[in-house]
C-alpha cells in the first residue's frame, strides 16, 4: 500500500513519524475519514470543511488548500487502486523534537498523514439488512467532542465493552441523554419524524448527519433536533446510526430491548437508500 507522509508518496514501510511527534505523544492532532465508493469520493468537501473547523479550533494551521487535499486524495486512491473504501487523514502538531505541554511555536510543520483502506463491497454491509444491536454506557469523553481529534481511548473501550456484551456498538448517555455512538450520531424514528440531538460542543458534527437530515426534509420526513433518552430510544419505531464508514445502518435493539418490531423498519432503509442514490 503507498502513504503518504508530508508530501511524499511511500511504501507503507517507509514511511516514518518522528517518536516526538505530538500526535503519537499527546493525542494533539485531528483527523478525517472519507469513504470511496466506485472510485468517488463521498461527501468530500464537507470533510474539508471540518477538517479547517477542527484545526482552527485547536490553533492550528492548515497545510493545504481544500484543492491540494481533494489532489492528494484522489492521487491516493489512484495508486492504490481503491473502488471501495475509505481515505484516512491526519494532521498533528508536528514533531518539536521534545516532549513538552506547551504548544511550540505556530510555524513548526505539522506532520500530515494520509492513507488508504480497501472496503470491496462497502455500501453492501449486510447490517444494512439486519441492523445493529448496541449497548447504552456513560459518556465520560472530555468536552469537546466537535473537535474531531485523534484522542479515540474511551470511543476504543466503548466499542469493546459492546463486543464483550454480544453486541455490534456503543451509545453515549451523558445526563440521562443520549450523545452519539463511539464513531457515529444516534438517531431515532418515530413515526415520519427523525430524532437527533441538536449540534453542540457534546457532539461530532457529523458530515454524514448534515447530509441525511437535509435528505430527510426533502423527503417530507419530519426532522427534530433534539435530545432523547435511552428509554424513549426504546419505545420508538426505529433507530440508526450515521458515518462517512456505515453511512445510514438501521439499530434494532438497545440494551436488550428490541426497537419496534425488532426488525429493520421502513423508514431507515428508505433513508439509507436515498442517501447513497445521491451522494454516489
Ligand atoms: N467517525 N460521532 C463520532 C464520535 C464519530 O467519530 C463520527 C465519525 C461521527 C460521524 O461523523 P461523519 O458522518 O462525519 O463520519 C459521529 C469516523 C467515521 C471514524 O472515526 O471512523
Amino acid at each position: 500500500r503507498t502513504v503518504y507522509v508530508n508530501g511524499d508518496y511511500l511504501p507503507e514501510e517507509e514511511a516514518k513519524v518522528s517518536v516526538f511527534d505530538r500526535g503519537f505523544l499527546m493525542a494533539d492532532g485531528v483527523y478525517e475519514v472519507t469513504s470511496v465508493l466506485g472510485g468517488k469520493l463521498i461527501d468530500f468537501a464537507g470533510h474539508c470543511k471540518r477538517l479547517a473547523r477542527s484545526l482552527a479550533e485547536l490553533d492550528m494551521t492548515n497545510p493545504h488548500s481544500d484543492d491540494d487535499w481533494l489532489a492528494i486524495h484522489r492521487e491516493l486512491v489512484a495508486r492504490n487502486g481503491i473502488d471501495d473504501g475509505m481515505v484516512y487523514l491526519q494532521v498533528t502538531r508536528g514533531n518539536p523534537g521534545d516532549r513538552d505541554f506547551a504548544f511550540p511555536p505556530a510555524d513548526l510543520p505539522p506532520t500530515v498523514v494520509l492513507f488508504t483502506q480497501a472496503k470491496p463491497g462497502l455500501a453492501d454491509n449486510p447490517m444494512a439488512q439486519t441492523g445493529m444491536r448496541v449497548i447504552s454506557i456513560p459518556d465520560i469523553r472530555w468536552g469537546r467532542r466537535d473537535i474531531k481529534t485523534v484522542q479515540l481511548l474511551y470511543p476504543s473501550m466503548g466499542k469493546m465493552m459492546a463486543k464483550k456484551a454480544g453486541v455490534d456498538d456503543s451509545w453515549f448517555v451523558e445526563d440521562g441523554l443520549v450523545t452519539e455512538g463511539t464513531s457515529n450520531n444516534a438517531y431515532i424514528v418515530k413515526g415520519n419524524k427523525i430524532i437527533t440531538r441538536a449540534l453542540s460542543n457534546d457532539i461530532l458534527h457529523g458530515i454524514t448527519r448534515a447530509a441525511v437530515l437535509r435528505f430527510a426534509a426533502e423527503a417530507q420526513m419530519e426532522v427534530e433536533e433534539r435530545s432523547f433518552t435511552i428509554d424513549e430510544a426504546k419505545t420508538a419505531d426505529e433507530a440508526f446510526i450515521s458515518s462517512a464508514s456505515a453511512f445510514v445502518m438501521p439499530v434494532v435493539e438497545i440494551d436488550g430491548a428490541a426497537i419496534g418490531t425488532g426488525k429493520v423498519g421502513h423508514v431507515v432503509p428508505r433513508l439509507r437508500e436515498i442517501y447513497l442514490d445521491e451522494m454516489r
